[in-house]
């Protein structure tokens, strides 16, 4: 059976009301198609689905490439996870195959073997490449997406789409999970889920946000950027000097007195980033321009680069910081091998892209997930397409969506919204080491988010959660600096704090993502967010 012709049938579905045209049981026999059977260098996988849908109403050429698979235990058969990598413009396949899938890779290896700890026991789960264009997904020529509006249309489209295709999982409980720019993605569709539900009902109950960019871009990265480089000092092997300027720098920017605010529990009111916090105070880091990168070295150097930059704007200490550590780690002279992702990587880290470019490129695997005709069916029919050449993330998305007019940061509004006005359980995580999105900087815009009724926490997250119990009754960090060193104390995997509706979880030892040095504990924190939810 020709794919096509059920890209079209959905498509001409899509136009016609459903109580006109009752679908479950047209389309179940196509669901077939998309049958993942089996996967080459891989351990047998859970029952799976994959393949391209189209983005409906867009120009043809406009899809979304999906991996569905079912949930592996029965009594967790009520909930549908839905991943989503960041970027913009990087696959959810690399979620999938680093950390919180099925399969993962052996070490530097392209073969997959079985994750102990995949997502596939606590739900159905499905993996999505969106915008369109990103991993697997293809896009029209020239790029149709010029924004976060449009992100947010497309994916929605495409949702209600797939679950016309899967009619099954509509009544499942629904949670997205994702992390990085996904900090953006999922708020958004959120958004768009809980405004369509009369027309559409889908039974949203939870999102959950990793190292997300929920906040103040400035607030994430300019403003505590400084003090996440005084908590890491010792990995980071950062002289004092430097530090100092960092510290003194903050204090003319008036950084400090944010960061003072911030650590008040409860909030004494909403935090103000002195200029123009919207943009001034942050400008991104183009590696491409040699003239605003000076390579800073010395103290002198870093302070110039922080206040005097001809680029970077006023007050640029997370660009500094960038070109400081990336200036030191490639001389020899800092650091080896500095990773902005997780500063406890090193020389030995193994770089997973490198592996999904690899793997997902081969024609062996497209037609595995149903993306090339088999070898003896494009014999017969004439057509040998070449495999497509697969990017785990996509420069120029990324470039597209980050030069466009940035969305209004979710904490502001949207978040507090689904919280406050349609009780949907939000998440927030965080990995201690991650350079990019700290953590104080999340830490920073909950304090300035208001939902429910009130502004932040009331209490500074201070409640230990442990590897497999992420959300234990009262156990307080200085219980334990009092009991000093407890086996308890010891098993302990992070802080956490709960009011409200809104969890915050900190994972000690982990990084942007945080499955990928932690699968074990965030396999618990998921389980969690399920069964809660
Ligand atoms: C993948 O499988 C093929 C045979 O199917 C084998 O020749 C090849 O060595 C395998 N590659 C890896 C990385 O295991
Ligand atoms: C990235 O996406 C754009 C737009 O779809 C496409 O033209 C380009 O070939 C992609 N680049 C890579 C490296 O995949
Ligand atoms: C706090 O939120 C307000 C909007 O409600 C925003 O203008 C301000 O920049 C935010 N401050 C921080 C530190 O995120
Ligand atoms: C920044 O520029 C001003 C004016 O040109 C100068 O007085 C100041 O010393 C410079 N500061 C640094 C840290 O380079
Ligand atoms: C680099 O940045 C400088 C200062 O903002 C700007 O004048 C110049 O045009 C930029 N160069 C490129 C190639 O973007
Ligand atoms: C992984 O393999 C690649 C290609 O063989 C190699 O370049 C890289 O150094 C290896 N990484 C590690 C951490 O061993
Ligand atoms: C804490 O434990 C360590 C070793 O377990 C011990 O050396 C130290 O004296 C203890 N400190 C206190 C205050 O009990
Ligand atoms: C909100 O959601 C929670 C957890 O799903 C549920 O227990 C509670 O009854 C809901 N509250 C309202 C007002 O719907």
């Amino acid at each position: 059976m020709n794919i096509a012709a059920i890209y079209s049938f959905i498509h001409s579905l899509w136009a016609i009301p459903a109580f006109v045209f009752p679908h479950t049981v047209r389309l179940s026999t196509s669901v077939s198609q998309f049958e993942v059977h089996q996967l080459p260098n891989s351990s047998s996988l859970p029952v799976s689905w994959a393949g391209r849908l189209p983005v409906p109403e867009t120009p043809p050429g406009n899809s979304l490439f999906f991996w569905l698979f079912q949930a592996e235990d029965p009594a967790y058969d009520e909930n549908l996870i839905i991943w989503f990598n960041g970027g913009p413009g990087c696959s959810s396949l690399i979620g999938l195959t680093t950390g919180n899938g099925p399969v993962s890779f052996d070490g530097n290896s392209t073969r997959l073997i079985r994750n102990p700890h995949s997502w596939t026991k606590l739900g159905n789960v499905l993996y999505v490449d969106q915008p369109v264009g990103t991993g697997y997904s293809t896009a029209s020529n020239p790029y149709p997406v010029p924004d976060n509006d449009r992100v947010t249309s497309d994916f929605y489209k495409w949702l209600r789409n797939f679950f016309i295709l899967f009619p099954n999982l509509r009544s499942k409980r629904v949670h997205m999970i994702g992390e990085s720019w996904a900090g953006i993605y999922i708020p958004y569709f959120a958004s768009a889920i809980v405004e369509g539900q009369d027309l559409f009902p889908i039974d949203l109950r939870s999102i959950s946000i990793g190292d997300g960019t929920i906040g103040n871009p400035a607030a994430m990265s300019t403003v505590t950027i400084g003090k996440f480089m005084r908590s890491q000092k010792d990995t980071l092997q950062i002289p004092n000097e430097i530090r100092s300027v960092f510290t003194e720098v903050e204090a003319i920017c008036g950084f400090d007195e944010i960061l003072k605010a911030a650590n008040q529990y409860p909030p004494n009111g909403k935090i103000h980033i002195p200029g123009h916090p919207e943009n001034r105070n942050y400008k991104r880091h183009d590696p491409t321009n040699t003239t605003c990168n000076i390579h800073p070295t010395t103290p002198d150097m870093v302070k110039t680069s922080i206040l005097n930059s001809t680029c970077y704007g006023p007050c640029a200490t997370f660009a500094t910081a960038f070109d400081y550590m990336s200036t030191v780690s490639a001389s020899g002279a800092g650091k080896q091998c500095h990773d902005i992702y997780d500063t406890h990587n090193d020389c030995n880290t193994i770089d997973p892209l490198d592996l999904l470019a690899a793997y997902f490129s081969r024609a062996d695997v497209q037609v595995a997930l149903n993306l090339l005709p088999a070898a003896e069916e494009s014999l017969n029919s004439h057509n040998s397409a070449p495999p497509t050449t697969f990017s785990p993330c996509n420069s120029t998305i990324l470039d597209k969506l980050l030069t466009s007019t940035p969305p209004v940061a979710p904490a502001y509004s949207i978040l507090p919204h689904l919280v406050t006005s349609h009780n949907i359980s939000l998440h927030i995580y965080s990995g201690e080491h991650d350079m990019l999105v700290n953590h104080f900087g999340t830490e920073l815009c909950l304090q300035n988010m208001t939902w429910n009724g009130a502004q932040g926490f009331s209490q500074k997250p201070s409640r230990l959660f442990f590897a497999d119990n992420a959300v234990p009754s009262h156990f307080l960090l200085h219980s334990c600096e009092k009991e000093n060193s407890t086996e308890t104390c010891d098993s302990a995997a992070g802080l956490w704090a709960s009011e409200r509706g809104v969890t915050y979880h900190l994972f000690w030892g982990a990084g942007h993502s945080v499955f990928g040095k932690k699968p074990r504990e965030m396999f618990a924190y998921v389980r969690d967010v399920v069964v809660a939810g």
